[in-house]
């Protein structure tokens, strides 16, 4: 999603906005742009494209004192420059970046242009610019706040106004924002990793600020000045090279082991004591895309070896629908960037009805944790490519010693050290599949099926070949092929078979095979060789090294991460940004 970076410094303004975009670049953008100003000199440069391509065309002004920048992730509006940040208002009196929604810009954009107001964007931004503009109220702050109460939906804004000097006017709502200052510069950023080293400042919900050089004022949603505890850094810079690997998601796969040493050593070292106090009787598990699938996983372990009523949930769903929750309900928010917009909204849902809060997120310092009672963090490290690959492995993982945990198991570590060890000795035994992903880069439909906890590697592993290859992949739970999809199946259809579970190795085993007398053509993932009899069934088999069994899933699903990133490079496409998709969902 979108990301901001503002500046306010005696030099090096356009430098600190280039090396601030790069590093919010993660979150996914189709468009890039910055605004310097110098005195009264307001200069806008924009680039559909990359950030690069906005550097070769940006020349500095010759005393650049404040700068803001963005990368949009395109929602109201084409891709285009017109319609890439900064955006101005009238006259450009104030010019604007924003990330979220403003979900009533049409109302106001109506009311505004009877008024003679005239729009050149196609953005929801351009209506903040514009109110920013017709109100010219003396105080900046309070011209801010005139202008966000109209608002409704999500923002954070960043603002420079023509005529004041040298200073950025923010405000925050539902969208991350941090600050930061020091003798030299202030900075504005929807990711404190921006920041050079030093402590910084989270503003919240409601809250504005104006950033000058040395200088950061805190307001509230009434113009009284307020004053905020600095935030402790830590050292969270991305690592943005990809090292020797051609693409951050292979990176990425292969960081899993690294990831679940430090998860192991963050759990060994993390007081479940706090957790005793909690007498919960049901668990809801709750995220989105794969961190929702790392919540089933999650599910099926509470159930397993709890015995407790747990349920995963859909955030985008648990936001609207009925749910029964009440303090006996403990809530696990499940999130990789801890910044997705639907989970923070169930969040705040379920502390509403007063529930117990989880989180499990791989940023420490994200909204998601904020606003938990219990922030267990996953560790993964960053992960910059779109694909989730690495905090999916952790989050299960994560989800396992935490029901260890509850359960009173001592030495609940020693599972997953062995999954991290396996992972290491199979590295190249993973990697020998590209008969396997050449084949599947041909086809425009793969099918996945699996029963239990590989129905859930199934969905994962079909969520990521079609997000990184546009392939059209479904997941299902083996005995649900008859009822339905086996019509789907033709001559040669992929029907990729997941199976880590003896006892029911023989019933996914008729439902494969129940398709391949349909023409299907069969690939096996499995905690066994096949037998002989069964080899010619199968175009391809891969048998798992042995774990304990509920953590065979982490092992299965790193090959099929490998699949997708292969058949991607195979049909010529960046593993790392699969078109319309951002990593960090901060809008709903
Ligand atoms: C996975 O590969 C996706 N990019 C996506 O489904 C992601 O897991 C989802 O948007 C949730 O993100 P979060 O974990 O940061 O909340």
């Amino acid at each position: 999603m979108c990301g901001i970076v503002g500046i306010v410094s005696d030099k090096n303004c356009c430098d600190y906005i280039f090396d601030g975009l790069r590093l919010v670049q993660y979150r996914g953008y189709d468009s890039v742009g910055i605004c310097q100003k110098d005195g009264m000199q307001l200069k806008i440069d924009k680039a559909k494209g990359t950030i690069e391509k906005l550097v070769q065309k940006v020349e500095p002004l010759q005393d650049t004192k404040v700068a803001i920048g963005h990368t949009r992730w395109a929602t109201h509006g084409s891709v285009c420059e017109r319609n890439a940040h900064p955006i101005e208002g009238k006259n450009r009196e104030w010019v604007v970046v924003h990330n979220g929604i403003i979900e009533n810009y049409q109302t106001l954009m109506c009311e505004m242009q009877k008024e003679g107001e005239v729009f050149k964007t196609q953005t929801d931004t351009e209506i903040i610019a514009n109110l920013l503009s017709f109100n010219n109220y003396q105080n900046p702050i309070e011209n801010l706040i005139w202008a966000v109460r109209k608002l409704q939906g999500s923002y954070a804004i960043c603002a420079v106004k023509k005529e004041q000097e040298n200073c950025i006017y923010a405000a925050k709502y539902k969208s991350p924002l941090y600050a930061f200052c020091n003798q030299d510069i202030a900075m504005l950023a929807s990711d404190p990793i921006c920041f050079p080293e030093g402590d910084y400042y989270k503003l919240e919900d409601g809250e504005l600020c104006e950033v000058k050089k040395g200088e950061i004022k805190f307001f509230n949603m009434h113009g009284e000045q307020i004053q905020k505890q600095q935030l402790k850094y830590q050292k969270i810079r991305v690592m943005a090279d990809k090292g020797s690997y051609q693409h951050y998601m292979l990176k990425e796969i292969y960081e899993t082991p690294e990831a679940l040493e430090r998860l192991i050593k963050n759990f060994v070292n993390f007081d479940f004591k706090k957790l005793a106090k909690y007498k919960f009787k049901k668990v809801k598990l709750i995220g989105c895309g794969t961190a929702y699938h790392s919540c089933l996983m999650g599910a099926r372990y509470f159930i397993k070896y709890l015995h407790v009523d747990a349920e995963a949930i859909f955030a985008s769903e648990f936001r609207y629908d009925d749910y029964v929750i009440n303090p006996q309900t403990l809530c696990i928010f499940v999130s990789q960037s801890g910044e997705t917009a639907d989970t923070i909204a169930a969040l705040e849902k379920a502390k509403r009805k007063r529930a117990k809060i989880i989180s499990m997120t791989n940023v420490p310092y994200s909204t998601i944790a904020s606003l938990s009672d219990v922030v267990l963090p996953i560790s993964a490290g960053v992960e910059i490519a779109v694909a989730s690959t690495k905090a999916y492995s952790c989050q299960v993982a994560g989800l396992y010693l935490l029901v260890m945990a509850l359960k009173g198991e001592k030495h609940f570590n020693r599972a997953i050290k062995q999954v991290q060890e396996v992972i290491l000795a199979s590295k190249n035994f993973f990697v020998n599949m590209s008969a396997f992903a050449e084949d599947i880069s041909q086809k425009e439909k793969v099918l996945f099926i699996g029963k239990g906890c590989d129905y859930i590697t199934a969905l994962e592993a079909a969520l990521k070949l079609k997000e990184t290859t546009y392939i059209n992949c479904s997941a299902l739970a083996s005995g649900e092929l008859k009822h339905g999809t086996l019509s789907l199946i033709e001559n040669k259809t992929p029907l990729i078979v997941i199976s880590t579970n003896k006892k029911v190795h023989d019933k996914v085993m008729n439902s494969a095979l129940e398709a391949k007398s349909r023409g299907a053509k069969l690939y096996l993932i499995s905690f066994k060789p096949p037998k002989i009899c069964e080899l010619e069934n199968f175009d391809f088999c891969l048998s798992l090294p042995k774990v304990c069994q509920p953590l065979l899933c982490i092992l299965a699903i790193i090959p099929l991460q490998l699949l997708s990133y292969n058949v991607a490079l195979l049909r010529g496409l960046d593993p790392d940004k699969p078109r319309n998709l951002a990593k960090s969902v901060t809008v709903e």
